[in-house]
């Protein structure tokens, strides 16, 4: 209703306020927060385009100058803008970057907040609020939504690091899932601008694990998605930083469809001298399969023949035999 709609106006404003006091600390001069992104190859350009901001070091400079303009302390609260011991207001980001997050209304909904090299937490970011809920939003899609659309794919990627470095490089149809795990409503938010997603999450375990899981849900709300390795380096600003735009470009062309990356997987994890792996490894191979068109599944049973033991008749009976039992 009316009441909700000023109250989160209300709230819009307020983060409108902090992304210009943090953007006016990190702009001006030198200061802690632009030498370290300066460090990280980030050019004035590209900082300025993604809003960029620095929060100082003092306890409470932001709750300050929110006071002087007549904030409610309840409302900075909430937005986790401020936090309060006892009786005590004080900053929640303190010598920090600072990331803002804004929809793609160009509201500002929440913030990042890097610590300047390392130490914990290495981000902090703005708790879920009436403005911010997580799962539906993508970082960086704000900006970046003309270009997915224009080369109708998006590279989807971890990090606010991510996002920036590769629009810097100039590949720009690029957005994270901010360490969430990916969900439906951000799959339906991308399929407005594209169906093709390319997953390039970092290369531990846990961005494999989430790449896997991102993987189906993308499947499920019907996009054609492919998973990207990055081959040198911990994740995709790691790698164009030391390789450059094209051959970031080339991980994209070798990118692993949807049935490859998971038979891949499949051979990771079983061992196929064994009768028991090999019996394993064609039931699950059968239900990938399933999920693929026709034509698409025949290209597979024909490749996974020529790569494998198992002949193209196992691999058919297994895909149209088994349909009714577990279906
Ligand atoms: P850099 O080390 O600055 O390059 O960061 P990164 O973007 O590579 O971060 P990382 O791969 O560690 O994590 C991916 C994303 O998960 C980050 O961009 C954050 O959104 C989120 N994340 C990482 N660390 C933390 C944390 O300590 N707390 C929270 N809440 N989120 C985190
Ligand atoms: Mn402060
Ligand atoms: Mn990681
Ligand atoms: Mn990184
Ligand atoms: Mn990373």
């Amino acid at each position: 209703g009316f009441h909700a709609e000023k109250e989160r106006a209300a709230l819009y404003e307020i983060n409108r306020e902090a992304a210009a006091y943090f953007y006016r600390a990190f702009a001006k001069g030198s200061n802690p927060g632009l030498e370290y992104m300066a460090k990280r190859g980030l050019d004035a350009a590209t900082l300025r385009k993604f809003g960029i901001g620095y929060a100082d070091a003092e306890w409470d400079s932001l709750y300050q100058y929110f006071l002087s303009k007549g904030a409610d302390p309840k409302t900075l609260l909430e937005l986790g803008l401020i936090s309060n011991s006892k009786d005590r207001y004080y900053d929640k980001y303190r010598n920090r970057v600072i990331f803002p997050i804004i929809n793609t209304r160009g509201k500002i909904i929440g913030f990042g907040g890097r610590i300047l090299g390392d130490g914990t937490p290495k981000y902090l970011n703005s708790p879920e609020s009436t403005i911010f809920l997580k799962k539906n939003n993508l970082y960086g899609l704000n900006l970046t939504r003309q270009d997915i659309n224009k080369e109708n794919y998006v590279i989807l990627v971890e990090g606010y690091m991510d996002v920036i470095s590769l629009y810097q490089h100039g590949i720009r149809n690029v957005s994270a899932s901010l360490g969430t795990a990916l969900t439906e409503n951000q799959a339906a938010m991308l399929k407005r601008y594209t169906d093709n997603v390319i997953l390039s999450y970092d290369a531990d375990a846990a961005g494999q694990a989430a790449a896997l899981r991102g993987l189906d849900i993308l499947h499920k709300s019907g996009c054609k998605v492919k998973v990207l390795h990055v081959t040198d380096g911990k994740d995709p600003d790691d790698f164009i930083k030391k390789n450059g735009k094209d051959e970031f470009l080339k991980l994209v062309h070798d990118a692993m469809s949807f049935a490859d990356y998971k038979i891949h997987i499949l051979k990771q994890r079983l061992d196929m001298n064994t009768t028991e792996g090999s019996v394993e490894f064609l039931q699950e191979t059968a239900k990938i399969l399933r999920e693929l068109s026709p034509v698409e599944a025949d290209i597979y049973i024909k490749k996974i023949a020529r790569e494998t033991k198992i002949s193209e008749g196992a691999i058919r009976l297994e895909i149209n035999g088994n349909n009714n039992s577990d279906h």
